[in-house]
């Protein structure tokens, strides 16, 4: 579990630094009315990927649940940390995902290019701005790290 658990846990910071890039291109794109170049895709595309390889651990994570932190008794809900992990954590991220993934897609059959930099812009920021909010940070006293 250990392996999974620091994989997932270090991951994070390739995903938010992959997400940040993308949006910083994106808006500039956006903003200069640049073309959208096979090289925009490529990096968009590259943080989408490593969205999903995190949540595919996250699934691993939560299955195998070594961790013990994923429970779903009426008793265990009641416990912040259980909860987290079970429901809250989970799901904002599940949904941060779709999010980015329907952004991408969406984005791929727009033509005109301020707008396809747009779609990437707002659908990446919302995604980011969810998995910011579900992420464990230490000081949440979730019991997580920052590595
Ligand atoms: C971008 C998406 C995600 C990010 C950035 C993320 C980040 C994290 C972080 C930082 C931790 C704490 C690790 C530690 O203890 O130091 C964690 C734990 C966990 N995550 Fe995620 N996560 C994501 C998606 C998911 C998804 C989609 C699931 C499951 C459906 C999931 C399931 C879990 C579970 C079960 C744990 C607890 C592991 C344990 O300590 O037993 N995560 N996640």
């Amino acid at each position: 579990m250990n392996a999974i658990k620091h994989a997932h846990s270090g991951l994070r910071w390739v995903v938010l630094a992959l997400l940040l890039l993308a949006i910083a291109n994106a808006y500039n794109g956006w903003q200069k009315r640049q073309p959208y170049t096979p090289s925009d895709k490529k990096k968009h595309l590259f943080a989408l990927i490593f969205c999903h390889i995190q949540m595919l651990i996250g699934f691993v994570a939560y299955f195998l649940n070594l961790g013990g932190k994923v429970q779903f008794s009426g008793a265990t809900m009641g416990n912040d940390l259980i909860r987290f992990f079970t429901m809250e954590h989970s799901i904002m991220m599940i949904l941060a995902i779709v999010v980015i993934t329907v952004g991408f897609s969406k984005a791929k059959k727009i033509i005109e290019t301020p707008r396809r930099f747009r779609m990437i812009f707002s659908t990446y920021l919302i995604g980011l701005l969810l998995i910011l909010a579900g992420i464990p940070w230490p000081f949440r006293a979730l019991g997580a790290g920052w590595f």
